[in-house]
C-alpha cells in the first residue's frame, strides 16, 4: 500500500530500455525542454497523450482534465496555454476529446449537480447550442458521439478565443489550434479539421465548420 514496488520496477526498466536505445537520451532533456505541440485532453486513463502519437518525453505538453474543458475562468488552464505559447513556443494545440467520454455522458444524462456538474456545464451549453444537430440521432450512443464531436470544436474555438492564443496572432507567432478525436475502441485519431491558424478564422469560420460537422454527421448516418 505504501510502496508500490511494481511501479517502481517498471520505471527503472522503462529508464533503462530508453538509454540502451538512446545512451544521452535523459541528459539532453536536462537542457531545456522545447516541445512542438500542446496537447489539452481528456483525464480518461484509455487516453494517454504521448503513446496515442508516438512521441517521447520532451515532445508533448500536456493539460489534461475531465472531458477536454476550456473554461476561461480555468487559472490552470490559461497557465498552462501562456507558458506553452510565451515561453515554450509550440505551434500546435491539440484538443483531443474522444469517442464514449463519461463527462460528455454525464451532462448527455442529466447530472448537473456538484462539483462535477459544476465543471461540465459548458457542454450543457454546446448540448443546448447545438440540439437541432443531436436531435438527427434517435440512437442514444450516437448522440453521445456526436456530442462528443462538438464539445471538441466548441473546445477548440474556446482556445482560439483566449486572449493568449489571439494576442499571439497578433505578434505573427505561428500557431494553429487542431481539434481532434480519438476511438477508444479502435485507437484511432480523427481530424475534425476544424484547424485555426489566425483571428479572422475564428468568428468567420465558426458557423461554417458546424455546418460541415452536420453535413458529415448526416452522411456518416
Ligand atoms: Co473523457
Amino acid at each position: 500500500m505504501r510502496l508500490l514496488k511494481d511501479l517502481f520496477d517498471n520505471n527503472r526498466c522503462w529508464a533503462k530500455s530508453m538509454v540502451q536505445d538512446d545512451p544521452a537520451f535523459f541528459e539532453r532533456l536536462v537542457g531545456q525542454q522545447a516541445p512542438e505541440f500542446l496537447w489539452i485532453g481528456c483525464s480518461d486513463s484509455r487516453v494517454p497523450a504521448n503513446q496515442i502519437v508516438g512521441l517521447p518525453p520532451g515532445a508533448v505538453f500536456v493539460h489534461r482534465n475531465i472531458a477536454n474543458v476550456v473554461r476561461h475562468d480555468d487559472r490552470n488552464c490559461l497557465a498552462v496555454l501562456q507558458y506553452s505559447i510565451d515561453v515554450l513556443k509550440v505551434k500546435h494545440i491539440l484538443v483531443v476529446g474522444h469517442y464514449r467520454c463519461g463527462g460528455v455522458k454525464a451532462v448527455l444524462d442529466g447530472e448537473t449537480s456538484g462539483l462535477i456538474g459544476d465543471w461540465l456545464r459548458p457542454i450543457a451549453e454546446v448540448e443546448q447550442r447545438h440540439r437541432s444537430v443531436l436531435d438527427i440521432h434517435s440512437n442514444p450512443d450516437q448522440r453521445w458521439d456526436r456530442l462528443c464531436e462538438l464539445n471538441v470544436v466548441e473546445q477548440t474555438l474556446s482556445v482560439a478565443r483566449t486572449a493568449i492564443v489571439r494576442e499571439a496572432w497578433v505578434r505573427g507567432q505561428e500557431l494553429a489550434v487542431h481539434g481532434w478525436i480519438y476511438g477508444i475502441h479502435n485507437g484511432l485519431l480523427r481530424d475534425l479539421d476544424v484547424t485555426i491558424t489566425g483571428e479572422e478564422e475564428v468568428f468567420s469560420h465558426t458557423s461554417r465548420r458546424v455546418e460541415l460537422l452536420t453535413q458529415h454527421f448526416v452522411a456518416a448516418r
